[in-house]
């Protein structure tokens, strides 16, 4: 062969593999795919109640995770942060980027909309805010019905169901859900729902597993959603909370067997349990390191090693609702305070 000839070989065709490809995709019960993880969009609260996005922060951070590969945003109508994301979504589609269907949206009704007719009302507030026709996942947030000046509604959650079925109907939802159901609760609606519900988003992370309550959602064919997945490992409400931190040996042990993070690992996890991490960063390092978790898995051992931090710790734990009568979670000795903001008039 001459020189020139091995200089110039034809370029071989090379499949350029994006992050967003190696996302593993998890099939819904009615035949829809969700990209498995989340970036979550909860900027958290203080006293002044829902923390709002400033300067566009939150929009920049949805257009640094679609260049990254995310393609599944969790937002809910009370984290006030549909706007800027669909703005985010808006720009990207119309630079070419990526196309609506690419873009898995779940957003989820508030408390305070549980009347069958009013779901349909907050769910085109929410469209209307993200500026889309159809959201892919509709999650009712809680079981707990609220009325607008806050106080405690007996509406039924399967009276909310219906609506949630209508909108399903509608084609406004592409697919539905709960959120903070307990599984006497995820079990009514199994028994009674005409739609059936496609997926579950609890808290999950080291310090609560959930085995048991995550079997039995797969056996029903519920895809299981994780929010807050990093747990103690992050400071929460601005406070280092009991449990396993970043540094933690145990989970450090297992990072460096893949040349790893903790918190890719505590994800990574998730994903080995075929559940779908929904894990909020608004930093472009985090963000990074949070989507690259698709390319090791844990040994049975390893994750045995991350079971043991089990303590069935709630970060997420209202108990300022604990009397209600849909209240999900076991009831505390001191409940503390609502911080939510109640509307002066309604
Ligand atoms: N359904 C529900 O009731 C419910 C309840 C709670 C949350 N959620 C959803 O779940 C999402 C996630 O939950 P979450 O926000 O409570 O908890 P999380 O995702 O476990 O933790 C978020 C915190 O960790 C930091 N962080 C993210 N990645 C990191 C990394 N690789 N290294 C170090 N720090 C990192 C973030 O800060 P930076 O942003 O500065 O990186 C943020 O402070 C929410 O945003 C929301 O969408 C749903």
């Amino acid at each position: 062969m001459n020189i020139v000839g091995s200089i110039f070989k034809k370029p071989k065709l090379v499949q350029v593999i994006t992050t967003a490809e190696k996302v593993v995709k998890v099939k819904l019960s009615n035949g829809h795919e969700m990209p498995g993880i989340a970036l979550g969009t909860y900027l958290g609260f203080d006293k002044n109640g829902v923390i709002k996005s400033e300067n566009k922060q939150l929009r920049d951070a949805v257009l640094n995770a679609i260049d990254l590969g995310y393609r599944h945003f969790d937002t809910a109508a009370i984290y006030d942060t549909e706007q800027e994301i669909g703005e985010a979504i808006k720009m990207k589609i119309d630079s070419g980027d990526v196309r609506r269907s690419e873009i898995f949206i779940t957003t989820k009704l508030w408390n305070t909309h549980h009347k069958r007719d009013e779901v349909l009302t907050a769910l085109k507030e929410s469209l209307a805010n993200l500026g889309t026709d159809y959201v892919d996942l509709y999650l009712m947030h809680w079981p707990i019905g609220l009325n607008k000046d806050y106080t405690y509604s007996d509406v039924d959650f399967m009276e909310t169901w219906r609506g949630m079925e209508d909108a399903s109907k509608l084609g406004l939802a592409k697919s539905i859900g709960v959120s903070n159901f307990n599984e006497e609760q995820l079990k009514r609606l199994l028994k009674e729902a005409t739609v059936k519900p496609v997926a579950l988003q609890i808290e999950i992370h080291p310090q609560i597993i959930q085995t048991n309550f995550v079997q039995f959602a797969q056996d029903n064919g519920i895809v299981v959603m994780a929010y807050s997945p990093l747990g103690s490992l992050v400071p929460r409400f601005g406070m280092q909370l009991p449990g396993p931190k970043m540094d933690d040996p145990v989970l450090t042990e297992i990072a460096n067997n893949y040349k790893k993070t903790t918190p890719q690992v505590v994800l990574r996890c998730l994903v080995d349990r075929k559940i779908v991490p929904v894990v909020k960063s608004v930093n472009a390092k985090r963000q990074s390191d949070n989507i690259h978790i698709f390319d090791f898995s844990l040994s049975k051992e390893e994750m045995d090693k991350i079971y043991a931090f089990d303590s069935h710790t709630r970060f997420t734990l209202p108990s300022f609702w604990q009397d209600h009568p849909y209240y999900p979670f076991e009831k505390i000795d001191q409940p503390i305070a609502d911080p939510f903001i109640k509307p002066t008039s309604v």
